[in-house]
């Protein structure tokens, strides 16, 4: 069956960053969302034709299946600390290079592995492209919070002008919890001029785990566009 023109957009991007950054004998951090999918079903052709020793160290539950399922090497953060290219999704890119993540839950381990990787890349397709973070993306700033601290730190959100909303699962009565037994509030700042800041901000309030504001981390980002072309972003 045909591909919509968004997996198109996402498979393109996915393809483009693991062919341009993925060598023999690296430590590749593997993100996770639907993106992340198609840079993993290219690693796993290149690792089968190229016969390519890597080792892949992942960013959740998702991720971790991908690894396993693809017969690709799994590697822990404790065996392999130092990451040599990180291959992620977002939820919306700004023209610095400043993400927003989380849409998945899963924005604290990606962070980890991030912050660990001497390049994180980004895949994802035309939607995900903004000049500033907020306007794409309508859910919010995923946050990533101790459950017994939620209520607090959204009184705490709403004084730095902000609102948030506890994420619900589905098929379950209650709150999402995350890969790190957490919740999730989604909070909403509008159109976001000063990352940075805003997550200083967020990560000084007590219970707040780790946000999904990812700033000055990402190289390169793919974009997969609508038309079946590609564009990158990088700084
Ligand atoms: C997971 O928590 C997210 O950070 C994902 O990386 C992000 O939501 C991108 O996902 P898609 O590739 O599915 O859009």
């Amino acid at each position: 069956m045909a591909l919509s023109s968004i997996e198109e957009a996402k498979k393109k991007a996915g393809y483009a960053a693991v062919d341009e950054f993925v060598q023999d004998h690296m430590i590749l951090g593997i993100g996770s969302g639907s993106t992340v999918v198609y840079a993993v079903e290219r690693l796993i052709q290149r690792v089968k034709e190229e016969n390519l020793q890597v080792i892949c160290i992942p960013t959740s539950f998702q991720s971790t299946q991908l690894i396993v399922k693809g017969d690709l090497y799994l590697g822990t953060l404790d065996q392999y600390p130092e990451i040599d290219v990180d291959i992620d999704g977002a939820d919306e890119v700004d023209n610095q290079l400043n993400l927003i993540k989380g849409g998945g839950g899963c924005h604290v381990q990606e962070k980890i592995v991030a912050g660990n990787s001497k390049k994180l890349v980004i895949v994802a397709d035309y939607r995900k492209e903004s000049v500033n973070l907020g306007e794409q993306w309508k859910k919010g700033i995923p946050i990533e919070v101790i459950p017994f601290a939620y209520v607090p730190i959204q009184k705490r959100i709403e004084k730095l002008g902000g609102t948030s909303v506890l994420r619900m699962a589905k098929n379950k009565a209650g709150p999402i919890v995350s890969d790190n037994g957490n919740f999730i509030l989604d909070a909403d700042f509008g159109i976001i001029k000063d990352p940075a800041n805003l997550d200083l901000q967020l990560k000084k309030i007590p219970g707040v785990v780790e946000t999904g504001l990812f700033v000055g981390m990402a190289v390169k980002a793919f974009f997969g566009q609508k038309d079946g072309t590609l564009t990158t972003r990088s700084l």
